[in-house]
């Protein structure tokens, strides 16, 4: 079996970091989103894996490689625009050839990985296997109608859903999806939907099967996505505490501190992660918070939030909380006269002031 992971797409829901990077690059835990899927997807014995990118190939090409350091093979598969998933699919026929694969978009995090569904696809053979999971918005998802176990139909985006089920971003497939993809039609939002390439399936007598996962998944397309995913990541964090950390600072709970972190007179309450190479200095770093390499922090309190690499927060007096935070992005407390709010930010940034 192959696997074709899908890491194109815009990211519109995250701007402005998607401005600058791709959205399956974020980091929770601090470990891009991706590497969870390619990781689930290689501890379920797959190496052969196709990944399927847009205009941000060159990040996704350095953070991924070869995929040697990951234990797979990588195979860049070039999506010339967004046109959908089931588009996604079509121009990734020569690398599948006649080979079943597991489809995984690299939005998605899937904690439990996916082990035993695809034993179970490899057992039972069915043409097809979707993953659904009830979810309170199923408006947002592909959505699936079941008769008994049967699946009967599948409508994306619905206005008014007929379950809760949601089709996960984890699809498995024989090659009879090849001819499916090649007949749909675009959706209403101008894209060919692998929901409608399933249900031609579903139409034209083949095996679609239908898993209902119960353990914890994510399509991290929105800020409060993000933020839970990684408090679900943190959850399960342990203890480690490789940097330096001064006599006045106390720790509880699972926190971890990469190596070459200094934190001197601080709170960390976790379970949370700090990078390598950080300063921490008077400040307090709360639950479900990950904080990248190379950051700094001082006088300041945070919680419940992600912060990418190299960023400087000093001299807040107001806890920070709920916030996803971009790369070497400063936040900081001005002595400058007049006394004023100063910004300098990026397109369809959100700041809220106190
Ligand atoms: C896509 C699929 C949808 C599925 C979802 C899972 O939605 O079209 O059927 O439920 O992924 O993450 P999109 O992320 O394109 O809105």
């Amino acid at each position: 079996m192959k696997a074709l992971i899908l890491s194109g797409g815009k990211g519109t829901r995250l701007r402005p970091i998607t401005h600058t990077g791709a959205k399956q690059l974020i980091p929770v835990g601090n470990k891009p989103i991706l590497f969870y899927g390619v990781e689930a997807i290689r501890d379920a014995g797959i190496t052969d894996v196709g990944i399927v990118v847009g205009d941000t190939e060159p990040e996704i090409r350095a953070a991924l490689g070869d995929g040697s350091a990951l234990g797979i093979k990588t195979t860049y598969i070039r999506q010339e625009a967004p046109l959908g998933l089931a588009h996604a699919v079509k121009v990734s026929r020569d690398f599948m050839r006649d080979d079943s694969f597991v489809m995984y978009l690299g939005d998605n995090l899937i904690l439990d990985g996916i082990t035993p569904l695809v034993r179970e696809f490899e057992r039972d053979r069915p043409n097809s296997q979707i993953l659904l999971a009830h979810v309170p918005n199923p408006q947002d998802f592909g959505v699936a109608e079941l008769d008994g176990s049967r699946v009967k139909r599948l409508t994306e985006k619905p206005k008014e859903p007929k379950s809760d089920l949601a089709l996960v971003g984890v699809y498995m497939f024989d090659s009879n999806i090849f001819e499916a993809v090649n007949k749909i039609k675009p959706s209403f939002r101008n894209e060919l939907e692998i929901t409608d390439a399933i249900q031609w399936l579903i139409d034209h007598d083949k095996n679609v099967n239908c898993h209902i996962i119960s353990g914890w998944w994510k399509d991290t397309g929105k800020l409060e996505d993000m933020l839970e995913a990684n408090r679900m990541v943190l959850s399960r964090a342990k203890r480690l505490l490789r940097g330096t950390l001064d006599g006045t600072t106390r720790t509880e709970g699972e926190v971890i501190v990469g190596a070459g972190t200094t934190i001197e007179n601080s709170i960390l309450r976790g379970p949370l992660i700090v990078g390598e190479r950080c300063v921490i200095k008077n400040s307090y770093i709360g639950p479900f918070t990950s904080i990248y390499d190379e950051v700094t922090i001082r006088n300041s309190e945070i919680e419940h939030s992600i912060v990418l690499e190299r960023c400087v927060i000093q001299d807040i007096p107001v806890r920070i909380e709920a916030s996803l935070i971009g790369k070497e992005v400063r936040i900081q407390r001005s002595q400058l006269k007049p006394t004023a709010y100063r910004f300098m930010v990026g397109d369809s940034s959100l700041v809220d002031v106190l």
